[in-house]
Parts: C-alpha cells; sequence; structure tokens
C-alpha cells in the first residue's frame, strides 16, 4: 500500500501591548491590576516576580511595594514570591540564574495560567524571558524594562536568549510577551553610560526608515545628553513603535529570512561586545557599529561625507564614544571576521543593511573587506585627532 504523506498546516495569532506609566507600583495606579484582571478567569492570578539587583539597589522599596500593591488587590493577583539576580551581561553566561528561575517556577507552581514578570534591564530580561519559555513549553511573561535600551527595543521585542558556547544568543527563543510596561521612573536612576546607550537603536531604526525622527534626535541631542525625559519618553515611545511596527508588519516576525534591517549596525556590535568581554554596553557597541557601517558606506559612494560627518556629529553631541576597541592588525582582522560570523549566526546569503540615504535602508550581500579595513582605519582616526 502506498501511504500518503499527511499534510496539516495551522495559524497562531499573537497579539501583545507596550503600556507606558511612571509609578507602576504606587497604590493608586490601577494599570497593573487592570492587566492582570482582564486576564483573570476564575482565580486570583498566581504572579512570581524576578527582579535585576540593580534595580533593587536603587529601588530598596520596590519589593515592599510590590507586595503591598497585590495585597491590596489579592482578589485579582496573587503574589507569590520575588527572586533577585545580578544584572548586566553576566547574567546570560550563567547557568545557575536560568536553573533559579526554573527553580523559581517549580517551587512557587507557577503554571500555563500564571505569569511570570521581570523587572530589569535587557540582559536580565532576555533570560528570564528564556526561562520563562522554556519551562512548561512556555509560561507567561510581563516585562517591566528599567533600561532606554530596554524600553525602547530589546524588551518590546519577540526574542528570549542566553549565551552559550561563548557565544551571545546562542541559545534562545522567539516567544513574544503578554505584555510590557514601561515605567519611566526606573529611568531616573540610570547610570549616564546607560542612559545614554539605547539612544543607539532609536538613531538605527530613525536611520533606516524615518529622516524626520533621525533630525529629531539630531535636534534635541544636547536635551537627551543632560537627561531631559519630555525627549526621551518622545525617542522611547516612538522607537519601540517602529520596532514593534517592523515586527508585526515586516513579514518576517521570526526571522526566517536573511535579511535583519533592523540588525543595521549590529555585526561589529556583536562582535565588538565579544572582543572587550562585555565590558561595552550593547547599546554602545551599536553606535560604534553604525559609525562604522555608514563610514563604509560613504567610502562606497553610498553616502556623501556631510550626511556621515552629520551622523556622526549627532552620535557625538549625545556623547556617544565613537572610537572602535582596535588598535592592531590582529584585531583589525579580528573585528573583520565578525562579518562571517554575523552570516553564520544568522544562517543563508550575506545580507549586511546599510544605508543610501538618511532614512532609507540598502542591503548589500558583499562587503569589500580592504573598503571596510579603511573605514575601520578612517573612523579611529578621525576620534583619535579630537
Ligand atoms: N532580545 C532582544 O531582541 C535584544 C535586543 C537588543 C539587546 N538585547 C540584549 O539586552 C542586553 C543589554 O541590555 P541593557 O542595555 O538594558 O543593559 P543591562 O541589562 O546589562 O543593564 C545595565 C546595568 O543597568 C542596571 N540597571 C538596570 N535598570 C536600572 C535602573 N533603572 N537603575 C539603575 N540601574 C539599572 C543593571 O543592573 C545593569 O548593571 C544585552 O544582553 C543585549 O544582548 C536583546
Ligand atoms: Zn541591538
Amino acid at each position: 500500500m502506498q501511504l500518503q504523506p499527511i499534510k496539516q498546516s495551522f495559524k497562531v495569532q499573537y497579539d501583545y501591548q507596550l503600556y507606558f506609566t511612571s509609578g507602576l507600583f504606587s497604590l493608586e495606579n490601577p494599570l497593573f491590576e487592570k492587566l492582570i484582571a482582564d486576564y483573570k478567569d476564575f482565580e486570583p492570578v498566581k504572579l512570581l516576580f524576578v527582579i535585576d539587583d540593580g534595580v533593587k539597589n536603587h529601588h530598596p522599596a520596590l519589593i515592599n511595594q510590590i507586595s503591598a500593591y497585590c495585597e491590596k488587590h489579592q482578589q485579582t493577583i496573587k503574589y507569590t514570591s520575588a527572586l533577585v539576580l545580578p544584572g548586566g551581561e553576566q547574567v546570560k553566561n550563567s547557568d545557575e540564574a536560568v536553573e533559579s528561575v526554573l527553580k523559581g517556577v517549580n517551587d512557587n507552581k507557577i503554571c500555563r495560567h500564571s505569569f511570570v514578570v521581570v523587572i530589569g534591564g535587557g540582559a536580565v530580561i532576555d533570560m528570564v524571558g528564556y526561562a520563562a519559555a522554556i519551562a512548561h513549553r512556555g509560561v507567561k511573561l510581563i516585562r517591566i524594562p528599567t533600561t532606554v535600551l530596554s524600553q525602547n527595543d530589546s524588551a518590546v521585542g519577540v526574542k528570549n536568549s542566553v549565551n552559550a558556547f561563548k557565544k551571545k544568543n546562542f541559545l534562545g527563543t522567539f516567544a513574544p510577551p503578554y505584555a510590557i510596561i514601561n515605567d519611566s521612573n526606573f529611568l531616573k536612576t540610570l547610570e549616564q553610560r546607560d542612559w545614554i546607550s539605547g539612544i543607539s537603536e532609536a538613531i538605527k531604526v530613525a536611520l533606516i526608515k524615518d529622516k524626520s525622527f533621525f533630525e529629531y534626535i539630531s535636534d534635541n541631542a544636547t536635551k537627551l545628553k543632560h537627561r531631559e525625559m519630555e525627549p526621551m519618553q518622545y525617542v522611547i515611545y516612538k522607537c519601540a513603535e517602529m520596532h514593534m511596527q517592523h515586527i508585526a508588519q515586516g513579514g518576517d516576525p521570526f526571522e526566517s529570512g536573511s535579511s535583519r534591517p533592523l540588525d543595521f549596525g549590529h555585526w561589529a556590535a556583536h562582535k565588538m561586545e565579544f572582543m572587550t568581554n562585555y565590558e561595552l554596553r550593547h547599546g554602545e557597541a551599536v553606535a560604534k557599529g553604525i559609525a562604522l557601517d555608514v563610514t563604509y558606506a560613504q567610502l562606497t559612494g553610498l553616502i556623501s561625507e556631510a550626511d556621515l560627518q552629520h551622523i556622526l556629529d549627532v552620535m557625538i553631541s549625545i556623547g556617544f564614544d565613537l572610537t572602535l576597541p582596535v588598535e592592531s592588525s590582529n584585531e583589525i582582522q579580528s573585528l573583520l571576521d565578525g562579518i562571517e560570523e554575523f552570516r553564520e549566526h544568522l544562517g543563508g546569503q550575506l545580507t549586511i543593511t546599510l544605508i543610501s540615504d538618511l532614512g532609507v535602508k540598502h542591503d548589500v550581500h558583499t562587503i569589500d573587506m580592504e573598503l571596510m579595513a579603511q573605514a575601520i582605519l578612517k573612523l579611529n582616526h578621525q576620534f583619535a585627532l579630537n
């Protein structure tokens, strides 16, 4: 008997929301309770909180506020416990961190009708998202990002990950969160470098998609540097909105194709993060990566010298250091190797996003290595003279 293949196909719909507030766990703020109440079916919903220790140290009353908030709304919310884990990239290098979230899920009997709520920077959010996605094949996640980078980019997307085999984001999942809540209060306690670093992701998305957004950032560069909240909130809002739109409407939410425009500036950024043993923040590395790729774009004739200088000036006035952490020819070679490593990580054909004008992306499939080496030297020479 000839057995025919059995074929089926199905679609899964994802809906998720990003909310904006300040003082999320103050007793008068209805947002969080309403979010859980809208989900709740028949009994209080269990929540396990996981908190970045950098956030806890700067907001020492936070855990008490959360438990008081849950107590007030006990008909809707059942608080179980709050794990505090180290913030920063190292948490993505540690098996114990994933293990402790899984243990928290198990000990507190968090099921697929409960939520893990993560509060922290992009690194803790990536790691907890990964743990939540593999526990019970996926426990619901609410992300409360507390850095600029996580509020405007990393936490509003669909990726979760940890590092392994010395490779960044080697283990991970595509799993959209249930919701994200950006609380601007958290931003007030950021170190200056974390206040600035996420702005590079806004510059990235502006340069590939929206010239007027880039000009807004340019006009507000000094205010952004001096920690004015209003332009920062606009930059976060617009950047997050553009990222979410790209994910939902760009036709490739789980990145099966070879083109990833949101990775503009990222091949070099990933390599520089690794080469500096993650001393560089992701956003700092992205600023350098963009600076390098626009310098290369100018050398290939894609953009003018005036546009190149305009882009570099904006980043400098915000406070970015655009020197690349490479001096010797070995280090330059090692950075260039990042191009092939980037291709390997994505699989498929090499696709590097550049720009052909402010706000206009331009994909290329080959890189002239000699010209890219020249771009490295040109950039480092320019800033060595400053
Ligand atoms: N999933 C994605 O799509 C995606 C995209 C971009 C970046 N990322 C990842 O995001 C990570 C970087 O995130 P990041 O830039 O937020 O840095 P981070 O998470 O490393 O945090 C930086 C530091 O800030 C501290 N901190 C966090 N919130 C604070 C607050 N409100 N006040 C004071 N200190 C605070 C942390 O404890 C940490 O020490 C990287 O691992 C990167 O790979 C993921
Ligand atoms: Zn990035």
